[in-house]
């Protein structure tokens, strides 16, 4: 934020200002697990990938403020195409998401044009256009056992997540080469020192973690998954492998326990807190609901094919019946 603009926010009670906005501008504000306490003790709504798709999908808000990253801000326009979607800052992205270029992601698709293309829901709406169905790591399980036994199937971006579900449903899948910066910055040797000072703490884990970290896990899911267990299990003490700011949530539903993030490589570094949901700021949030900027915007050819994979995953993650037959058929998107 420049100086000048800091400058202007100066004397105000974010706070305050923030929900006045809200109310003005019939705004519901959405805030993933990552994103700091103050975000998400201000939002409507903290949740999971697949939960806050969902909440975008039926609210009747005129506006939605996204605190989260800018895939999720682009799954809410492309769901609610009629409300104005803003992001505090567009900055925002995702490494998966830059793993995954769409012009390469398309000749990938054209290559195996007998796979069915499962696609983890953190990517740019650019390459959802060109996938049969999305995927989060709430759903994806589900998704795949919904699939014909002998039907082919290529996975994108998370390699890491690609192999776990693999191995869960023991499906053969093609795996794209991408990775989550924040869940491969834990080391496996700090992590084993901390199991030895907490032996009777469990391990919950995200599938984001490479395999090394994920075979010393007791429980591995989603982000909302991982919440459940850490309130629901006996343990006093739970080890967090993953990004640590969901920590704020167990901990207020879970006062009297202890939860402690997997460290990363030196055991004390900042390395496994998300750099891009870490853009977003108080300040940046009672801007973007003032100035209703930056907004998010997606081609609306865009949009359109990005809309039926992710209607499926919807309808698949709710129980539906849906049809699974590879539908894109039209000319490739090459960007948006
Ligand atoms: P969840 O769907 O589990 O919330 O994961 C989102 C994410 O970006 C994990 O890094
Ligand atoms: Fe992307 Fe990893 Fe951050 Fe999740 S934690 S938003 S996968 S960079």
């Amino acid at each position: 934020m420049d100086a000048r603009r800091a400058e202007s926010l100066k004397g105000l009670d974010l706070r305050a200002e923030i929900d006045r906005l809200r109310r003005e501008r019939r705004a519901v504000i959405l805030a993933h697990y990552y994103q700091t306490p103050d975000l998400q003790d201000l939002a409507d709504f903290v949740g999971d990938s697949l939960e806050l798709s969902r909440k975008a999908a039926e609210t009747d808000a005129e506006v939605i403020a996204f605190c989260g990253v800018r895939f999720m801000a682009e799954v809410a326009k492309i769901l609610s195409p009629g409300k104005i979607v803003v992001l505090p800052d567009m900055e925002a992205g995702c490494s998966l998401e830059d793993s995954c270029p769409p012009d390469e992601f398309a000749a990938f698709r054209s290559s195996h044009p007998d796979h069915i293309s499962l696609t983890y829901i953190n990517c740019s709406a650019a390459v959802k256009a060109h996938s049969d169905i999305i995927v989060t790591s709430s759903s994806a399980e589900t998704i795949i056992n919904a699939l014909p036994k002998e039907q082919k199937i290529l996975f994108a971006p998370d390699r890491h997540l690609g192999a776990w579900l693999s191995r869960r449903t023991g499906r053969e899948m093609l795996l794209w080469d991408g990775s989550c910066i924040v869940h491969e910055a834990f080391s496996e040797t700090e992590l084993l020192k901390l199991k030895t000072l907490h032996p009777d703490a469990p391990v919950a884990a995200h599938p984001e973690c490479p395999a090394h970290i994920l075979d010393h896990a007791d429980m591995i899911g989603s982000t909302s998954a991982i919440l459940k267990f850490a309130l629901e299990s006996p343990a006093e003490t739970i080890i967090v492998a993953t990004e640590p700011h969901i920590i704020h949530q167990m901990q207020q539903k879970a006062p009297h326990k202890r939860f402690i993030g997997a460290p990363g490589a030196d055991g004390n570094c900042n390395c496994n807190m998300c750099p891009y949901m870490a853009l977003n700021t108080l300040e940046k949030l009672y801007v973007a609901l003032r100035d209703l900027s930056p907004r998010i915007e997606v081609p609306e050819e865009i949009r359109l094919r990005a809309l039926l994979p992710l209607n499926r995953m919807l309808a698949i993650a709710s129980g539906a019946a849906t049809d699974l037959t590879p539908a894109q058929t039209t000319p490739p998107v090459t960007g948006d």
